[in-house]
């Protein structure tokens, strides 16, 4: 069953038609970059397309639920409840183990958001960003009908979706907290400004591959579960990219050089920049050609700044 189904929806009958010519995943010819391949189309679509065991580590960050508008009706995150929101990851995720070899491991970055009647406010998880379309922002006024949400409940989606995963067969062994440096400014008087994100560590099997020694703590300890991460000096256009910095530390504890790792939401292709620079092949999905153009570029091109290696 295509649950991404659902998504469309979402548009209006010409956007639906408009899009789907454009973005037919049966028309996306696959772009190689050196390393990297991106390949444009729906993850659903295009992960069951890739051969069995082969990836070595995956490392994403798919769109927050109800917040930003990506302009295609299968896209993640305008689902008209955070229920088919999980249900939708879940089932990307089923394919995601299928193509990833039996020792991998998947690190997964998720936001959260608030249930909310009425506004949604200028910044914070459910803001009216510049590219949050009416139908998704409208769809985030209205408290949606699960789970026990009331107005102004943090809905946990982090965990909803980790939970969902962990009884599809996924072992969730890490849960890091990434620490935002810089945070989004928030206008609240009545609870403390959100600052940090998720990072999920899950295994296809209980062993696994973990590189103990591709980060550690500036004293040589083991690496924490905080990680203290600045924004992304490479400012790339994408509304929601995460830093390079991110991607480098799940890839060095996530694979070996020569591996091959995967991301089912390319967005401006950071994983792809992060894995050439550490010398591994990268497989990426995007379903908004815009912002697969801008991973071909950077892929090609690299950018200007190197990461940052410090924890603090
Ligand atoms: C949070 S962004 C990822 C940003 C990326 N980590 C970066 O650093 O640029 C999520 C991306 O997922 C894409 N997306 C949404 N639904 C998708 C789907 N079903 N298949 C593939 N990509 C999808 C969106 O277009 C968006 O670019």
């Amino acid at each position: 069953m295509r649950i991404a189904g659902q998504l469309a929806k979402g548009g209006t009958m010409k956007e639906r038609t408009l899009f789907a010519d454009l973005f037919d995943a049966q028309n996306a010819q696959p772009e190689t970059v050196g390393d990297s391949q991106i390949l444009i189309g729906d993850s659903l679509e295009i992960l069951p397309t890739l051969p069995a065991e082969t990836i070595q580590c995956c490392v994403t960050s798919p769109p927050y639920w109800g917040l930003r508008d990506y302009n295609h009706p299968g896209q993640i995150g305008a689902e008209a409840s955070p229920e088919l929101y999980v249900e939708n990851l879940v089932a990307i995720f089923r394919e995601v183990r299928r193509v990833l070899r039996k020792d991998g491991t998947v690190w997964l970055n998720v936001g959260d958001g608030y249930a909310r009647n009425g506004g949604t406010g200028n910044c914070g998880p459910n803001a009216v960003v510049g590219n949050t379309k009416k139908l998704v922002q409208k769809r985030n006024c209205k408290v949606p009908d699960c789970w026990g949400l009331k107005d102004r409940d943090l809905m946990g989606l982090p965990w909803r979706v980790a939970f969902g995963l962990q009884s599809d067969g996924w072992i969730l062994r890490s849960r890091i907290t990434w620490i935002k440096k810089t945070a989004m400014p928030e206008s609240v008087k009545n609870r403390p400004t959100n600052a940090t994100e998720e990072v999920f560590l899950f295994s296809k099997s209980p062993t696994y591959f973990y590189d103990p020694n591709g980060v550690r703590e500036p004293s040589g300890a083991n690496l924490r579960n905080y990680w203290i991460l600045g924004p992304d000096t490479s400012g790339n256009g994408h509304p929601a990219a995460f830093p390079r910095e991110l991607a480098r530390r799940c890839i060095l504890l996530g694979s070996r050089e020569g591996d091959t790792v995967l991301d089912p939401f390319g967005g401006s292709g950071t994983t792809s920049v992060a894995a050439k620079e550490l010398g591994r092949h990268s497989i990426l999905v995007e379903l908004n050609p815009t912002y697969a153009k801008m991973s071909k570029e950077r892929s090609r091109h690299g950018t200007k700044t190197r990461i940052k290696t410090v924890n603090s």
